[in-house]
């Protein structure tokens, strides 16, 4: 079992824009071959902050939204937040807020021994790897920069990760994965 930060990101290190918007990455369609469906199913339990929660239900459930789409995972998921956010009926997410080390130890039980899938943002993953909770940045790296935006990982790495694997996709895309030294 590991604990996985798997997202996009643009090559200057920004995983939304300014706006909070995905545009800039769901330009490319599906990733072919796709790594996703492959790693959400090695996957046990979910965390992730407000704002990615809020972008699934704006986009997904929101009273705006023409047409509604199933909550995307059966996995069970923690959404961090100081905040009351919109509850998704059929989704199980349990809300939670502060210190990360509990979080983990209640995602491992219920992942069993599946991994643990941090979807971001990148100060959310931060926490995990101050706590050394973190084992594994899976990181699809597109050929685009946004010069501002929620960031990949506002951390200063020191040792350095060691790079396992980078695989190119299409004309767009490197997947690099990267261990966490001393996990
Ligand atoms: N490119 C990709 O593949 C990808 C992947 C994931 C996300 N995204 C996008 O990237 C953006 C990420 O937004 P973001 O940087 O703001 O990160 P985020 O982690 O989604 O949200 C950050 C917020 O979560 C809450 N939070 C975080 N840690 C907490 C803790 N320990 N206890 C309580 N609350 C905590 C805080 O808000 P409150 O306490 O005020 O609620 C914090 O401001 C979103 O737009 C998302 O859609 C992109």
């Amino acid at each position: 079992m590991a604990t996985i930060y798997y997202t996009a990101t643009s090559l200057d290190g920004f995983i939304a824009d300014e706006h909070n918007s995905l545009d800039w990455l769901f330009q490319f369609g599906e990733l072919e071959p796709n790594t996703f469906d492959a790693f959400l199913e090695g996957v046990g339990a979910i965390a992730m902050g407000s704002t990615t929660y809020q972008w699934i239900y704006d986009h997904d459930f929101g009273t705006e939204v023409d047409d509604p789409k199933p909550w995307p995972y059966r996995t069970p998921t923690w959404v961090f937040t100081s905040r009351q956010l919109p509850i998704i009926a059929e989704a199980d997410v349990r809300f939670v807020s502060g210190d990360v080390r509990p979080i983990h130890k209640d995602m491992a039980s219920a992942a069993g021994d599946k991994n643990l899938w941090i979807v971001g943002g990148g100060d959310l993953a931060g926490q995990f790897y101050d706590c050394g909770l973190l084992d594994e940045l899976v990181v699809s790296v597109a050929s685009v920069t946004l010069d501002g935006g929620a960031p990949l990982f506002p951390r200063r790495i020191d040792p350095p990760l060691k790079l396992l694997s980078a695989k190119p996709y299409g004309h767009d895309f490197v997947e690099l994965h990267y261990s966490v030294p001393g996990q």
